[in-house]
């Protein structure tokens, strides 16, 4: 096992990072606790997405446990993001019939079997030895999508054999070969869409990952990227009509993650997006910025009626802070199509492995479903902006 211990100042210019976890210079040996995972039947005894942080930190050496924690700066917008589903309360509907609840929607045409994505996180074998093979294979389970991070401990072509449904999470970087190598390997390997992520140009201020080396297993790398990381930077120069190259390389249906405001969703329509993740990294990239929800309706209503390069509708989800099948409903009633999930995959990764992965997310989809019902809506696409109102009381805390 090695430690990464991160440089307390980023070196004048130096292009951003090449994966969040790669940063910094192996200083020495740790010890990387990993108790037994929990099985089905213990898992089985969990019955919130909340219970699993604490199993998961029990697991995970505590320097990785902070890392997936993490957050930029004073961790405001991590918490931020939480907080947003706070301020918004429903307006059940009742006396409709709900008898056939079906959670199904489609994602860029797909169909998947709630509107529920795997965010992608990087280096899964950080919290368990399967790694990304776990989460595809409780993604399969589910018939939900996943989506790969360029910081993935397991390789594209290894996924393809597991999760039938993934799309492919990309970083550029000023190397253009290595990241049209990235994207013709994702096409050859059938990731049917590619996510942009454009939130993280410059590295955000992490104190924490400064001020700790993180200890992680020797297989927790990025096995996508090439092993002398010393020249591997990303692009720091990006602009929107950058996209014309990558779409140029590309013949899958690009959705950028990370836009936050209505202007830049209209250029995103007008630079061939099919898709867009309102998302801030959650909350890992510019402390202080926006919560993720409060973000979501202008995003929403700005490209209502606007068509991606592949001729659908632009689709928009979002990410951040969605930790229950509730929150699925208000950020579907805010003008999401779905949600990506990112800190809960590691901690059910980290608590049980794909079993882990497969129960955390049974239970936001089983809440979803419920909760849905008792929205009055039978199916997402009838979930509506009326069926949520403004909190009266957005300071009053969870139970
Ligand atoms: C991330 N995220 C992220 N995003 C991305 O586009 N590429 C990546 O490699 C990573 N890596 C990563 C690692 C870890 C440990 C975390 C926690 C997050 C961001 C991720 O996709 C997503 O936007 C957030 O995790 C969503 O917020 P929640 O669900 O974690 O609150």
């Amino acid at each position: 096992m090695t430690t990464g211990a991160v440089p307390s100042v980023e070196p004048p210019g130096a292009a951003a990072h090449a994966i969040e976890v790669a940063r910094g210079q192996p200083t020495g040996d740790g010890v990387v606790a990993r108790p037994p995972y929990l099985g089905r039947e213990e898992l089985d005894a969990l019955f919130s997405v909340e219970e699993f942080e604490p199993l998961a930190a029990a697991r995970m050496h505590p320097t990785t446990y902070q890392y997936i924690r993490g957050w930029a700066g004073t961790g405001w917008t991590a918490a931020e993001n939480m907080r947003a589903f706070q301020r918004w309360v429903f307006r059940p509907r009742f006396m409709r019939d709900v008898t056939h609840l079906d959670t199904s929607t489609t994602v860029l045409g797909e169909t998947v079997a709630a509107p529920i994505l795997f965010a992608p996180t990087s280096v899964h074998k950080l919290a368990h030895p399967h790694g990304e093979a776990a989460t595809a294979g409780a993604a399969r389970a589910l018939d939900i999508v996943q989506v790969l991070s360029t910081g993935s401990s397991t390789s594209l072509e290894d996924i393809a054999g597991i999760g039938p449904k993934r799309w492919f999470q990309l970083y550029w970087y000023t190397d253009r070969g290595l990241t049209r190598e990235l994207v013709e390997r994702a096409v050859a390997a059938g990731f049917t869409a590619l996510v942009l992520t454009v939130d993280a140009p410059v590295i955000g201020w992490r104190e924490t990952e400064r001020r700790t080396a993180m200890v992680k297993p020797d297989d927790a790398t990025a096995v996508l990227l090439p092993e002398d990381l010393s020249g591997v930077a990303q692009a720091t120069d990006l602009t929107w009509e950058s996209l014309e190259w990558l779409r140029s390389v590309s013949p899958l249906p690009l959705v950028l993650k990370g836009i936050g405001r209505s202007d830049d969703a209209r250029l995103a329509a007008a630079h061939g997006a099919d898709a867009l993740i309102v998302s801030n990294h959650g909350g890992r990239q510019l402390d202080g910025g926006i919560a993720t929800l409060d973000a979501l309706p202008g995003v929403a209503a700005a490209v209502e009626g606007l068509h991606g390069a592949g001729g659908r509708p632009l689709e928009v989800y979002m990410d951040g802070g969605v930790r229950r099948g509730t929150d699925v409903v208000k950020a579907l009633a805010l003008g999401a199509r779905a949600v990506l999930i990112g800190r809960p995959v590691q901690w059910g990764l980290a608590t049980g492995g794909e079993a882990g992965v497969l129960r955390m997310l049974e239970l936001i989809f089983g809440e979803f479903r419920s909760a849905m019902g008792l929205c009055g809506a039978t199916r997402p696409s009838e979930i509506t902006r009326a069926m949520v109102t403004r909190n009266p009381e957005p300071t009053a805390p969870r139970v």
